[in-house]
């Protein structure tokens, strides 16, 4: 069983898909992480975000091995990754990657953007996870302020929101895989739902998509 899981920045779809992924006792693929790991060698290497040709190569040479840490986690490298993942070749050098984890027997949870769109499009169960853009940049803003990048308050907040608003815009827009809802997914809105709603909720869905 596949289980696809798309949305937006900071919608609880990563919480939600670690969580399907162990109730179900599936691997599990955060596939943001992927373009993150090529985002962040750029800036280690200080390679410019727009040179299609060397992102490429280090998206073809990319280990999911060594995709761990909180340096992929950072404001920073979210930002280089929306950057990268609108190459067309990037997407392209990341594809059989993500199509052999979900391919492997016995299934497997995969979030991310494209997932129900282009890489398991024939996934039985499709979630699209999302929330309003306040209350994704709070969620963003507790998790940063959390792992302390902050400096004012206030003033984080709001650039966290235009982070998300500038994030949005860029992974809807771009022509190579943009972010859309598969026909077949199924929207959770997780704006006014806690966490132990939203798993219940998206429980629901892929047991009723598995019968
Ligand atoms: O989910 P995330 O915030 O870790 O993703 C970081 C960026 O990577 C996101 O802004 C767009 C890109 N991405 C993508 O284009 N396709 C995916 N399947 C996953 C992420």
């Amino acid at each position: 069983m596949i289980i696809a899981i798309d949305g937006p920045a900071a919608s609880g779809k990563g919480t939600i898909a670690r969580r399907l992924a162990a109730h179900f006792g599936l691997p599990h693929l955060d596939t943001g992480l992927l373009y993150r790991g090529v985002g962040r060698i750029m800036l280690d290497r200080g390679f410019p975000l727009d040179n299609v040709e060397i992102a490429t190569a280090i998206a073809e040479n990319l280990d999911i091995a060594d995709l761990a840490g909180e340096a992929l986690r950072t404001r920073e490298a979210g930002e280089a990754a929306s950057v990268v993942a609108a190459h067309a070749p990037v997407r392209q050098a990341l594809l059989d990657l993500q199509r052999a984890f979900a391919a492997q027997t016995g299934g497997a949870v995969l979030d991310g953007r494209d997932i129900g769109t282009v890489i398991a499009p024939d996934a039985p169960a499709k979630l699209f996870v999302t929330a309003s853009p306040e209350e994704r940049a709070r969620r963003r803003f507790r998790e940063l302020v959390g792992r302390g990048e902050l400096a004012d308050e206030e003033a984080f907040y709001a650039a966290v929101l235009a982070d998300i608003a500038k994030r949005d815009a860029r992974d809807s827009g771009r022509s190579s895989a943009p972010l859309i809802i598969a026909p077949d997914a199924l929207v959770l809105d997780t704006t006014t739902l806690g966490i132990e709603e939203a798993f219940a909720a998206a429980l629901a869905a892929v047991e009723s998509a598995r019968r």
